[in-house]
């Protein structure tokens, strides 16, 4: 009774997490026993598919994944105790506790085939097998999303409760297949805390193998923002190597918590210095570059300043300009303080000269900013930084 329940218990999350619609079950010979909780025991499901996945992923005389001599396949099938070295295996039994994350599920035809090409039911039965492994909830994330070349801001209302508003936001750049992430940023919402524990983040490649590892990209450890506030995501940056450009990303998270609080965005303690030296810095004028999707759309380039683009009122009923949502200045004349914990998300506390707020208009931050860069001497950076040195 309590085998078959449990059964159509797992065989149901199967189907909810790697979306394969209902299957027919409990005719499995590796049916015996429960786990603690009503799942299945996982050894018996291995142990009843074992034989099958040898001869799938082993290839000939077991030369691929069980003795690795055709081209150094990785091993996750090596006795003496296969059971044993397949749940040791990275990825197998995915980091993210989503089951649709292994990479025995996701691993595409190669050298050898894909598993879901293999017969007898073979990839639902490793998918139930595994379902017991790991039997969830998956830990919190914020699904899968694409990167954008440049300013991105990852929303968290989805992945915990208490999260409305509160966001990651980074820079993105991508060369030769690695993804290069700065500024990397927990913003809290203003009526909550948010604190998380060791995030990773998993590369969805369009094709093939989910990289979900949390040593090689991940931080590991504790951080808290207060509401209203923003922080570095540690280092504040995070090399994803073999990135695949058309892939997704997904960030993940142990754990993600939010407790209510009342927070000012970030007030500024510089406050004078933004009006008298900020500000007057950020309205002079500077050469507009043109767009990058768009280069020769034959527009004269022209001029424009720090706050004619980033204190820029859309016309009634529209979305502020990109610019607006990456950096809202719209209080410049009307409430600075306003402004100014705009500007100051912008500051990277634990190494001044490496804010963004800086090297944005030196041309050494977004590649995307679309102004000509000036030099560190020019009196805009100078006013600015007047102020970015204040800020505490
Ligand atoms: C021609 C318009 C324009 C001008 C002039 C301009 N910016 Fe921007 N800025 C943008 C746009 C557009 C974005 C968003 C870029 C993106 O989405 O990749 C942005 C983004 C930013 C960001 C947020 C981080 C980022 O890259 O998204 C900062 C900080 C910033 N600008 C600082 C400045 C400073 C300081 C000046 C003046 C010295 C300035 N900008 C002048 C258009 C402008």
């Amino acid at each position: 009774m309590m085998a078959s329940r449990g059964r159509a218990i797992a065989s149901g999350l199967a189907a909810v997490v790697i979306g394969l619609g209902i299957f027919a079950c409990g005719d499995d010979p590796g049916d015996e026993g429960t786990g603690p909780n009503g799942t299945p025991n996982p050894e018996p499901l291995f142990r009843a598919l074992e034989a099958d996945l040898v001869k799938t992923c082993g290839g000939t005389n077991g030369t691929c994944h069980v003795s690795g001599s055709f081209q150094q396949a990785p091993t996750w099938l090596a006795g003496p105790d296969r059971y044993v070295s397949v749940k040791k295996h990275r990825g197998v039994l995915p980091a993210t506790k989503e089951v649709g994350d292994s990479i025995l599920l996701t691993q595409v035809k190669h050298a050898g085939p894909a598993l879901t090409d293999a017969p007898n039911d073979l990839y639902r039965r490793v998918s139930d097998w595994l379902t017991a492994e790991v039997p969830g909830p998956p830990l919190p994330n914020t699904g899968a999303f694409s990167v954008l070349s440049g300013f991105n801001s990852i929303p968290l209302d989805t992945v915990g409760p208490g999260l409305a508003n509160a966001r990651l936001t980074f820079l993105a750049t991508e060369s030769n297949g690695t993804l290069t992430l700065t500024a990397l940023k927990l913003v809290a919402p203003t009526n909550a805390n948010v604190k998380i524990d060791s995030p990773f983040f998993v590369i969805l490649p369009r094709n093939g193998k989910v990289k979900a590892e949390p040593e090689v990209n991940g931080f590991k450890g504790e951080l808290t923002v207060a509401a209203g506030q923003s922080v570095d995501l540690f280092t504040g940056k995070m090399i994803l190597l073999r990135w695949d450009p058309t892939g997704r990303l997904k960030i993940v998270f142990n754990k993600i918590e939010s407790t209510p609080g009342q927070g000012t965005t970030g007030a500024c303690t510089a406050l004078e210095l933004f009006k008298s030296s900020a500000l007057p810095a950020m309205s002079k004028l500077v050469d507009v570059l043109p767009d990058d999707d768009d280069p020769d759309n034959g527009e004269p380039l022209g001029q424009s300043s720090c706050l004619g683009c980033h204190a820029k009122e859309p016309p009634s009923d529209e979305a502020p300009a990109p610019s607006v949502q990456a950096m809202d200045l719209r209080g410049a004349g009307s409430d600075p303080a306003a402004a100014c914990a705009q500007a100051k998300i912008w500051i990277n506390m634990q190494d001044k000269a490496q804010s963004t707020i800086l090297l944005n208009p030196m041309g050494k931050g977004n590649p995307q900013h679309p102004m000509k860069a000036v030099s560190a001497d020019d009196p805009i950076i100078q006013g600015i930084k007047a102020w970015v040195d204040a800020e505490q």
